[in-house]
């Protein structure tokens, strides 16, 4: 079992699925002089750091936003950059994720990455039917619109083969989401000072408490991660009702 290495005093309620916007690679190197690139190389190192922190301290899932399907307007060096650390990343994490103890999924539009990315979320997958645990999914060429238009697109194609003969409900709309069989987000940090959603998970975030730092993410510590989570402790949850 992971060692317990949080500063939170034992027993306080932690969030169960936290979701980060990984955003504000391109500022931090740019702050330095540096090219945008150098900013994702460090910002892809946090990751993991933040994963590993967040499995240590009973977060159960861990979602972050790595790559949006409106990301491939970048410069296509950018794009080849990040696909690189994706690539070099699935590789590690193929090789790590057992002994981390550290189940990853890939939420997104897989087809649209070169047969080499498809072929190591593809055995990243196969991996994780073998771990129980802590979830780490990352949301790669993932856009909130594409993934309902998809669920909607498959929940059709089901009916009209026969699959299914279900009523169309929230809870069956769930299931044909990216994040089937994974509840909603709890808390949704975004670094990078900007205060918007950018097309993150549209449909799970409905009551999801949302939590907007200016540090940049690849500055973004362990320590801020407490300090979000601090905030929502204090936030009410009400979903609609009143408080009793
Ligand atoms: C987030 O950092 C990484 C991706 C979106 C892939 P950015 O590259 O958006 O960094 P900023 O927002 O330009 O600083
Ligand atoms: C959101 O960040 C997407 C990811 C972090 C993957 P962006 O940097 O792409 O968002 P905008 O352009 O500021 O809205
Ligand atoms: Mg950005």
């Amino acid at each position: 079992m992971p060692v317990k290495q949080t500063k939170l005093p034992a027993g306080e309620y932690v969030p169960r699925h936290i979701a980060i916007i990984l955003d504000g690679n391109g500022r931090w190197a740019k702050k330095r002089g540096l090219p945008r690139t150098a900013g994702h190389a460090v910002g892809a190192e946090n990751f993991r750091k933040i994963a590993l922190y967040c499995r240590d301290i009973g977060v159960d899932y861990l979602t972050v936003y790595a790559f949006s399907t409106e990301n491939w307007k970048r410069p296509s060096d950018e794009v080849k950059t990040l696909m690189r650390l994706l690539n070099k990343y699935l590789h590690e994490a193929i090789d790590t994720m057992e002994r981390d103890g550290m189940k990853m999924r890939v939420f997104g539009d897989v087809e649209g990455l070169s047969p080499e990315l498809q072929a190591l979320v593809a055995r990243t997958n196969e991996i994780a039917k073998r771990i129980d645990g802590f979830q780490a999914n990352i949301c790669l060429n993932y856009g909130g619109r594409a993934d309902i238009v998809q669920a909607a697109q498959h929940y059709a194609r089901d009916l009209a083969e026969g699959k299914t003969d279900r009523e169309l409900t929230e809870e069956l709309f769930s299931d044909y989401l990216y994040s089937s069989g994974v509840p909603d987000p709890d808390l949704l940090i975004r670094p990078g000072g900007e205060q918007r959603i950018s097309n993150f998970l549209l449909w799970q975030c409905a009551y999801s408490e949302f939590y907007f730092t200016d540090v940049l993410w690849p500055d973004f510590t362990t320590e801020e991660l407490d300090k979000a989570i601090a905030v929502f402790r204090q936030r009410d949850r009400r979903y609609g009702g009143v408080k009793v």
